[in-house]
């Protein structure tokens, strides 16, 4: 209806703009074509009268000369008649006006035309030359007021204006119409084409010569119809087979990048020389690499080993897993410069105490930040060099890259970007103290989707949009536009792979248990915690360690029987903090060791070092139970690792509230890590519980895990890129349409 109803008005406007222009030519034309008329009469009269009015002059015969000129003025267009000579004005008549002179009108030989004004009208002086036999000359001056003429030319005027007024709402009626039957056919044709991709039959083709673009629409839709097929397949159960399925049918020929900092595999040197893989110790490379395997493509992200130059090809580039390579590396080189200042400074001394609510103050400095600005350059530079179409979609990886999306956005309009923040985000408050504010949201917005663990996280980046830019915010859609640019804002609860890799290969569970004791030296009976994750603040280690001393002070019958063991691989220790909290952790370990321990009895066992996946897994299947007690964490992947880890259904995971796992994983035991002795009483709870009740909080967590694994985080977001390409495909395509209507 809007389209018919701009159809009507565009012909109304175009009818308007015609008559505006046309009006005065045409009243102008009537006007002179009435003067020329009047002219005319004028000269009819001269002609009719000339002979009787010489032969009156010729007698000096006044008295009829008054009355013949009185019979003629009697028709009511001749306004006045007299007789010039070279003794002025004879024989006027009495309309005769008073400022009439014979000068003005009776000059030369010729018979001439004037106009003069009076009393506001205007009248038209006709002057004939007249001869007389006796030898007197004069003219015969013939007055029409042209009132008449102004008159007719209003109403022709009028007139004009009615018909052309009429003819343009016939034209605007008849466009309508027309663009009313135009996209009666194209809505038809388009609801065949969604009938026919629908129902998977072929069916009477569109109207392509109406709608040339038809068999593109008809294409999009089918994609659409097989993409819902898809999901509708998929939900329940996601593996590496259904997201390369849904990748295939959905976003096939697409390209993906995947940025982050961490790389997923790292070269070392070794002191012999020798050049060793390292799988780096984050949930996010825990996460995305499996994902990446079964998406191929090229993950671009900060060489950081001491090998890893040795192991490139000439284009920086590294196929990866090595073993069996499935997918790109491309590493990217900072100087130790750029990794202090982007790396240290703005994202681990800025950003991430900003996001966490650990109480450590957050360091922001100017520099740092110039930095972390040049180096997502050097990021979105490798980006557009790797990309090899203009729509790659860029899956952003984090707060190391803030800025990235927006230069992406700039520099490769029609990619699709998502960006993951894997970090919690703190309420409008807490980030309005961060000097870069305004430029983080400004860069984050640059995305097409950008996705948070929980709603909350969500919710707070939706409240420090509304708080700290200009934009046009969707609750409902939860959106954002900004410069004229959509964002949708999602959650995605990041997730592991299922069955974790890791997995294969692990001996049964008491073999794990006998090589874990033998290893540690400890005894066979012993009952074991663990605790693994990157030596941390956030992660609530030292907590951990406390409310182990309170459960050896409330319950000494522990004492001998538990050992905890914590595993903290060495991150950022070039800060200050994280030096400290290693420090600290030291120390209490050796205090809490020295309270409770003897010469052959250590309670918690302090592993300050690396461990690979498979070393990680068989600690879990070797301990009891699992202590995750952060502060304050985004997901935390350590939590599903030990319920995926655990396939004999055994163990107790303790887990903090304040880890975005703790919504999904809620047979844990839910603990506040800030209350060490709650924990303490939830470690001996944990200790008694029996296996019954173990195995169902492990089944139901397990079910969670394996539902909602890496392959539905990863296919949640590509399938709803793969709809927001789609639908801008489909916005294109009716553009396109309408323009193709409109000209038909
Ligand atoms: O939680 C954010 C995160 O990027 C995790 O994905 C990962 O475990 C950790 O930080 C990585 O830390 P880094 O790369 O600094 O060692």
């Amino acid at each position: 209806m809007k389209i018919i109803l701009r159809f009507g008005g565009i012909a109304l406007l175009v009818a308007a703009i015609v008559i505006l222009a046309v009006l005065p030519f045409a009243t102008s034309f009537v006007e002179q074509w009435s003067r020329r008329d009047v002219e005319l009469r004028s000269r009819l009269v001269f002609n009719s009268a000339r002979d009787q009015v010489a032969s009156l002059l010729q007698k000096n015969d006044a008295a009829s000369l008054t009355a013949l000129f009185d019979r003629i003025t009697s028709d009511e267009r001749v306004l006045a008649i007299g007789y010039c000579d070279a003794n002025g004005l004879s024989y006027p008549t009495k309309n005769m006006p008073q400022s009439f002179s014979c000068e003005q009108a009776a000059r030369s030989n010729a018979e001439a035309s004037a106009t003069i004004s009076e009393d506001n009208r205007n009248i038209l002086v006709s002057a004939f030359p007249l001869k007389v036999s006796s030898g007197r000359t004069g003219h015969l001056v013939i007055l029409h007021d042209l009132s008449y003429a102004e008159q007719r030319g209003w109403e022709a005027r009028n007139y004009l204006f009615l018909a052309l007024t009429g003819v343009a709402f016939g034209a605007a009626a008849l466009a309508s119409v027309i663009a009313m039957l135009v996209m009666r056919r194209w809505l038809a044709s388009i609801r065949l084409a969604i009938e026919n991709a629908r129902t998977g039959t072929a069916g009477a083709p569109a109207d392509d010569e109406l709608i040339p673009i038809g068999q593109e629409i008809r294409d999009v839709l089918r994609e659409l119809e097989s993409s819902r097929r898809t999901i509708d397949a998929a939900h329940t159960d996601w593996s590496p087979e259904t997201l390369r399925a849904a990748l295939s049918n959905e976003l096939s020929g697409s390209e993906v990048i995947v940025v982050s900092n961490r790389e997923p595999y790292i070269h070392n040197k070794t002191e012999s020389g020798d050049i060793t893989l390292q799988i780096p110790a984050s949930g996010l490379v825990a996460a995305l690499e499996p994902v990446t395997r079964a998406c191929g493509g090229t993950w671009i992200a900060h060489g950081s080993g001491s090998a890893d130059r040795e192991t490139v090809d000439p284009y920086d580039r590294v196929a990866v897993p090595p073993d069996h390579p499935l997918y790109t590396l491309r590493r990217v080189w900072l100087s130790e410069e750029e990794q202090d200042g982007y790396y240290y400074g703005a994202a681990n001394e800025g950003l991430w105490p900003l996001c966490h609510i650990a109480f450590v103050r957050p360091t922001f400095r100017e520099s740092d930040w110039r930095m972390y600005r040049a180096v997502n350059e050097k990021f979105a530079d490798a980006v557009v060099a790797e990309a090899k179409r203009e729509d790659p979609i860029v899956l952003v990886q984090d707060y190391h890259f803030a800025l990235l999306p927006r230069m992406i956005r700039d520099r490769l309009p029609r990619a699709t970007i998502v960006t993951f923040w894997h970090i919690p985000w703190p309420n409008a408050e807490t980030f309005g103290i961060c000097p870069w504010r305004e430029e983080i949201i400004d860069g984050l917005l640059g995305s097409s989707i950008l996705g948070f663990h929980t709603q909350a996280h969500c919710n707070h980046f939706l409240d420090a949009v509304d708080a700290y830019v200009e934009s046009r915010i969707d609750r409902e859609k939860d959106s954002v536009t900004f410069g004229g640019q959509e964002t949708l804002i999602r959650p995605y609860p990041i997730s592991i792979e299922w069955p974790p890799t890791a997995l294969e290969g692990q001996k049964p569970v008491p073999e794990c248990r006998l090589a874990v004791r033998r290893r540690l030296g400890l005894p066979d009976d012993i009952r074991i915690g663990v605790g693994i994750e990157r030596f941390d603040y956030t992660k609530g280690i030292v907590d951990r360690m406390q409310a182990i001393d309170f459960l050896l002070t409330d319950h000494p019958e522990w004492k001998g029987r538990f050992t905890f063991i914590q595993v903290a691989a060495p991150t950022r220790s070039k800060l200050a903090s994280y030096r400290q909290l290693q420090d600290e952790a030291e120390a209490l370990a050796k205090e809490i060791n020295q309270k409770h321990g003897s010469d052959t009895y250590e309670p918690i066992k302090l592993l300050i070092r690396h461990h690979q996946p498979d070393q990680v897994f068989e600690l879990f299947r070797a301990a009891d139970l699992c202590i995750v007690s952060s502060l304050h964490d985004g997901m935390n992947l350590v939590a599903k690792e030990f319920v995926a880890a655990r396939d004999d259904e055994e163990g107790v995971l303790i887990l903090s509230a304040f880890a975005g796992a703790s919504r999904e994983l809620s047979e844990a035991l839910i603990v506040n890590p800030y209350n060490g002795h709650a924990m303490g009483q939830a470690i001996d709870r944990a200790l008694r519980m029996s296996p019954n009740e173990q195995r169902e909080r492990l089944r139901l967590m397990r079910d969670q895990v394996r539902e909602r694994n890496v392959y539905r985080w990863a296919g949640q977001m590509l399938l709803a890129a793969s709809r927001l390409r789609k639908r801008q495909r489909i916005r294109r395509l009716i553009k396109a349409g309408r323009r193709a209507a409109a000209n038909a």
